[in-house]
C-alpha cells in the first residue's frame, strides 16, 4: 500500500485529478470560508437559484394562471419531483413524491403505516435526531396509545453507532413499524437498511427510514432494499436552500393505505378541482401529499437536483467517501488528541465525520471564527462534512490544519463552555 501523504500539495494534486472538481464552480461557497456543513445546510447554488427566480418570474407573468401555464406548471410540481428524486433513492416514479417537511412526512408516514400494521409499538433508536421522536409519540398519543409503552428506543452499546443485531433485539410480533435514520446525526454511521428492513418483515413490521443525512451524497436503493417507507429532506446534500421541500418515498405495494393526514393536495388530480366532499387519493406516493404545493420552497429543487443528477448519485457517494477516507487519515496523523467517532469501513459511514474532542464545543466555535464552518454536537463532536458537491481534498487539509493550530496556540481556550468568547 502507498504511503499516506499528508501534505498541502498532495491533496492539491488530487482536486485536479478529481472527476467532479468541476461541480464546484457551480456552487457560491461563502467567501474566505472552509464550508464543511453542507450536513446541516447546504449552500446557494446557481441552478437552485435560477430555478427560484425562474418561478418568481413566471408569478409575475402568469398570476393565477402559472398553477397550468407556468414551465413546468406548479400544480403538478410535486409529482415531477418526486420523478426526479426516486431515481436519486432508488426507487420507482410513483413511489417518490416532492411535499410538506420532513417532520410533517413523518407523522404521515408513520400515521399512516401505524393505522394499518397489526401491531402496536414502534421501534426507534436513542441517537436519533429528536423529531423523529417528538413526532412518533405524538402519533401514538392520537391512537390512544402510552408513547412511554409503545415508543421502543434500542440502546447504543458505544454512544455512536446502532448495530442491527440490537434492532433485532427490540422487534417482537407487536411492533409495527421500525423508523431508522439512514445515517445517525452525530456520529455519521451509515446505518444497514437492507438488514434493517429485513428484521422488520420477519415480524410483518413496516421498515421506515429518515435519509436527512444521506439523500443526495449515498446511493440508496430503497425499493430493491424492500423498504416500506422513507422521508427525508432536500436542504442538506441536495442543497436546495433553507427550508425547501421534504421528500417522501412509499413502496408501491402499499398505494391502497389511506393517508393519515389526507389533504385536498393528495387528491388524484382529474378529480382535484371537483371539490367534492369525499376524498379520492392520487395513486401512489402523490397521496401522501397534504396543502398546497409551497411553489417557491420547491422550485429550488429543480435546479438543485439538474446537478445531482449531471454527477450522478453513484460518483457523489464515490468521492465522498473519499474525501472521508481522507480527512480520517489526516486526523489519525496529525490530531492524536483527536478520535474518530465515525465507522472507519466505507459500508458503515455516511458523508461526514465526527471528531471527538473533549473541548469539541470550544474548538467548533475558534474553527467557526476562523472560517472553518462545522458544527458541534455536545458532548464531544466536531462534526466535518465535506460535501462532494463543492468540497475538495485542500478544503479537507485547511481544515485539519486549522484544527491543529488552534489546538497549539490553545486558541479554542479563549472560550467558554456554550462557545462565547470569554477572553
Ligand atoms: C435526521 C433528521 N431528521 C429530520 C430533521 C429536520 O426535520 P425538518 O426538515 O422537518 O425540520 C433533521 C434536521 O437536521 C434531521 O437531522
Amino acid at each position: 500500500m502507498d504511503e499516506f501523504d499528508a501534505s498541502r500539495s498532495a491533496a492539491r494534486m488530487r482536486d485536479a485529478e478529481s472527476p467532479l472538481t468541476g461541480l464546484r464552480e457551480r456552487f457560491s461557497v461563502p467567501e474566505d470560508t472552509v464550508y464543511m456543513d453542507g450536513n446541516s445546510l447546504g449552500v446557494h447554488g446557481q441552478d437552485a437559484a435560477a430555478a427560484l427566480e425562474r418561478a418568481v418570474d413566471q408569478w409575475k407573468e402568469y398570476g393565477v394562471e402559472g398553477w397550468t401555464e407556468a414551465d413546468p406548471p406548479w400544480f403538478d410540481y410535486g409529482e415531477r419531483l418526486g420523478d426526479r428524486l426516486a431515481d436519486v433513492v432508488g426507487a420507482k416514479p410513483a413511489e417518490c413524491v416532492a411535499a410538506n417537511a420532513t417532520t410533517v412526512n413523518i407523522h404521515a408516514l408513520v400515521g399512516a403505516f401505524l393505522d394499518a400494521a397489526d401491531g402496536t409499538r414502534v421501534v426507534v433508536n436513542e441517537l436519533d435526531f429528536p423529531t423523529d421522536h417528538y413526532a412518533i409519540r405524538s402519533r401514538l398519543r392520537v391512537r390512544g396509545l402510552d408513547p412511554d409503552e409503545h415508543l421502543v428506543v434500542v440502546e447504543s452499546d458505544d454512544g455512536r453507532t446502532i448495530e442491527a443485531d440490537a434492532v433485532a433485539e427490540a422487534v417482537d410480533d407487536d411492533t409495527a413499524v421500525v423508523f431508522m435514520p439512514s445515517v445517525l446525526y452525530r456520529s455519521g454511521q451509515l446505518l444497514d437498511v437492507e438488514a434493517i428492513t429485513e428484521i422488520a418483515h420477519e415480524y410483518d413490521a413496516y421498515a421506515g427510514f429518515d435519509l436527512a443525512h444521506s439523500v443526495g451524497v449515498v446511493d440508496h436503493d430503497l425499493h430493491f432494499d424492500g423498504v416500506d417507507f422513507a422521508v427525508w429532506c432536500s436542504y442538506k446534500y441536495l442543497n436546495a436552500g433553507p427550508g425547501a421541500i421534504g421528500g417522501l418515498y412509499v413502496r408501491e405495494d402499499h398505494f391502497d393505505l389511506p393517508p393519515a393526514m389526507a389533504g385536498w393536495w393528495g387528491n388524484a388530480d382529474d378529480t382535484q378541482f371537483d371539490l367534492a366532499p369525499e376524498f379520492e387519493p392520487a395513486r401512489g406516493a402523490a397521496a401522501f401529499q397534504i396543502g398546497t404545493v409551497p411553489v417557491f420552497a420547491a422550485a429550488p429543487l429543480f435546479g438543485a437536483l439538474d446537478v445531482t443528477e449531471a454527477a450522478g448519485v453513484g460518483e457523489l457517494r464515490a468521492h465522498s467517501l473519499a474525501l472521508t477516507r481522507y480527512l480520517v487519515s489526516l486526523v489519525d496523523e496529525r490530531l492524536p488528541e483527536c478520535t474518530i467517532g465515525t465507522p472507519r469501513e466505507g459500508e458503515r459511514r455516511g458523508g461526514y465525520v465526527a471528531v471527538e474532542h473533549p473541548d469539541a464545543g470550544k474548538l467548533s466555535r475558534a474553527l467557526r471564527d476562523r472560517g472553518v464552518v462545522v458544527d458541534f454536537r455536545p458532548p464531544n463532536v466536531v462534526r466535518v462534512a465535506p460535501s462532494p458537491y463543492y468540497v475538495g481534498f485542500e478544503d479537507v487539509w485547511l481544515a485539519v490544519d486549522e484544527i491543529r493550530e488552534i489546538l497549539d496556540a490553545n486558541a479554542h481556550l479563549a472560550y467558554g463552555e456554550d462557545g462565547e468568547q470569554v477572553t
